[in-house]
């Protein structure tokens, strides 16, 4: 296992996970993903720049044998989540004078989470530097990308920026630069989705702080390294403060074919108006593919039947997750069919309390849908389209 140079002095020695399909139990990886690290060598002390998940550790070390590194002064850790730190103590034990360098928060968390002793750490405040001799690391401080104890790793002379989880992406290639960007576009749109959006107010702010440096190469600690950062800097300020698009996400689920008559009518509807539809069976949905559609929208609307009183539980669990992504939604409404009675509009709507959307009248039906049902739904497809044209969304 060999490491791969990226410039002088500089190489990946991290780990690809080609066969991982799930992240923290919950966010499906359709294309695995990476874990990068970097070994930088400075005329003086050399410094290791994030780890690896544990199950890679061995990948890591072997890269650091096959370069011939017998020493490392310090260990960057930009963020404490494990898929990053977690081989540290195996680090530690290989090069025992290495010191991590971590924020004061990355620290505390550092000693809680991998039980590392308070004596090998440096903690390093928001713009501080460390000099490896003809190489200097700044540190900047970056919280909620996305725990709060991040930071990014600046390195000067070589215009490099170390960011960890911000702009990176799930995504296992053998491709150390982001030559394909459409496909890397989708995997960083999608991790944005899943880990970013909820910090969209503070990415903002870190998005501004990055304006005064200049930046050659972006190295994330997940995916391809960008060697036009400005590919993936654009596609952040898009997403993090673009206007939402005249765009539905509908995610439903139809247990005896009411809801799901319904949802054909109202797309077709929408559609017939010039509105954009993403429309997600949650019964068959990869949930990353509904969080990447809500980077956009401007409206959701979801369908759903009654079930024991409430809403069907996918449907629960879609609203739910809307509300703790809080995308740019605008617009929110509720389609859908009972039998005997039931409370699922109260439901849905209190499950919305983080997003500052305008409810739209929902179509609630007894039974299968009547005339004067799809006309209720006509109408709402109006109104949404006639909201979205007012707020000048396309
Ligand atoms: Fe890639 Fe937040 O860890």
């Amino acid at each position: 296992m060999q490491a791969r140079k990226v410039k002088d002095d500089i190489y990946w020695v991290g780990a690809i996970d080609w066969d991982r399909r799930l992240f923290d139990e919950l966010i499906p990886l359709p294309d695995g993903t990476s874990y990068n690290a970097y070994l930088v060598k400075g005329s003086k002390k050399t410094a290791l720049i994030d780890t690896v998940d544990p199950t890679m550790e061995h990948v890591l070390t072997r890269r650091l044998d096959a370069l011939g590194v017998e020493n490392i002064d310090y260990i960057v850790a930009n963020h404490a989540e494990q898929d990053h730190s977690g081989a540290l103590p195996r680090v530690l034990e290989k090069f025992p004078a290495a010191k991590v360098v971590t924020t004061p928060k990355g620290k505390g968390m550092l000693m809680d989470l991998l039980l590392i002793p308070e004596e090998k750490f440096i903690a390093v405040d928001d713009k501080e530097t460390l000099s490896l001799g003809n190489k200097t690391l700044e540190f900047i401080h970056a919280p909620w990308v996305h725990w709060p104890e991040t930071m990014l790793t600046y390195l000067r002379e070589d215009r490099i920026l170390f960011p960890c989880d911000f702009f990176g992406s799930h995504l296992a290639t053998s491709d150390l630069y982001a030559t394909d960007e459409a496909r890397v576009y989708e995997a960083a749109k999608r991790y944005y989705a899943e880990i970013m959006m909820p910090f969209r107010k503070i990415i903002e702010k870190n998005l501004q702080k990055l304006e005064g440096y200049e930046i050659e190469l972006i190295a994330p600690s997940h995916g391809p390294i960008y060697r036009r950062p400005e590919f993936i800097l654009e596609a952040y300020r898009d997403w993090v403060f673009g206007p939402p698009k005249n765009i539905v996400v509908l995610p439903y689920i139809s247990m005896h074919g009411s809801t799901q008559k319904m949802v054909e009518h109202f797309v077709e509807a929408l559609m017939e108006k010039g509105v954009g539809v993403n429309q997600f069976n949650l019964a068959a949905t990869d949930i990353g593919e509904l969080a990447m559609s809500l980077v956009d929208a401007a409206t959701l609307v979801v369908g759903t039947p009654t079930v024991l009183t409430g809403a069907h539980p996918n449907v629960v669990y879609a609203a739910y997750l809307a509300n703790a992504l809080r995308p740019k939604l605008q617009f929110a409404s509720i389609i859908g069919s009972y039998g005997w009675g039931g409370k699922m509009v109260d439901q849905i709507v209190g499950m919305l309390s983080n997003l500052k959307v305008e409810v739209l009248e929902p179509v609630i039906v007894k039974g299968f849908p009547k005339d004067g049902d799809f006309e209720s739904l006509d109408r709402l497809a109006a109104t949404i389209a006639e909201k979205h044209k007012e707020h000048n969304l396309t």
